[in-house]
């Protein structure tokens, strides 16, 4: 069975993180979204929020597991017997960090990094800019699920965006 491992802080998920999920789906057998916990960095949604909104974001595809790691993703990986990642580049900014995280990873541990060029409408999005516009009530609607727009709405609501 072709495993991989789409890793991310994902605090949301957004269009862009589906659309790669998406495509890397059509790619394994088993595709596993897992999020970091980081003790460190609270975010703005709890880690099991976030597993819950990329489940709902993500249901149509069966091969797509949601889990959560701690600690390196290589360890991870070796754990769970997973010999690919499968990131995301958005752009060349992206890139040069990316190769230097593939490379390392590479040499931790023998682990592959898969990198999928994102569909260019999604290019421009990220995770903090969906919370700051949204935090400031902007509309995110068209940047993020449904379920993310409607978690985002009720924090605004809540006056905890
Ligand atoms: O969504 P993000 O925040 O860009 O995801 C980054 C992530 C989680 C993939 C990266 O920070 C990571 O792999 N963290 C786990 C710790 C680790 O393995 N560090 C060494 C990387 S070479």
């Amino acid at each position: 069975m072709r495993r991989a491992v789409c890793p991310g802080s994902f605090d949301p998920v957004t269009n862009g993180h589906v659309d790669v999920i998406n495509r890397a789906a059509g790619l394994y057998d088993e595709l596993v979204v897992a999020v970091l916990v980081n003790p460190g960095k609270a975010g703005l949604f709890s880690v099991a929020e976030r597993m819950e909104l990329i489940r709902e974001s993500v249901a149509d595809l069966p091969n797509v597991r949601v889990d959560s790691f701690q600690g390196l993703l290589v360890d991870y990986c070796r754990s769970q017997n997973i010999p690919v990642i499968v990131k995301g580049l958005r752009a060349v900014s992206d890139f040069e960090y990316e190769l230097q995280m593939a490379q390392m990873n590479r040499e931790l541990a023998a682990i592959e990094t898969l990198f999928v060029p994102t569909a260019p409408q999604v290019g421009h999005l990220s995770s903090s800019l969906v919370k700051q516009i949204a935090g400031f009530g902007g509309d995110v609607s068209r940047l993020v699920p449904k379920a993310v727009d409607d978690r985002l709405r009720e924090r605004a609501r809540e006056g905890r965006s």
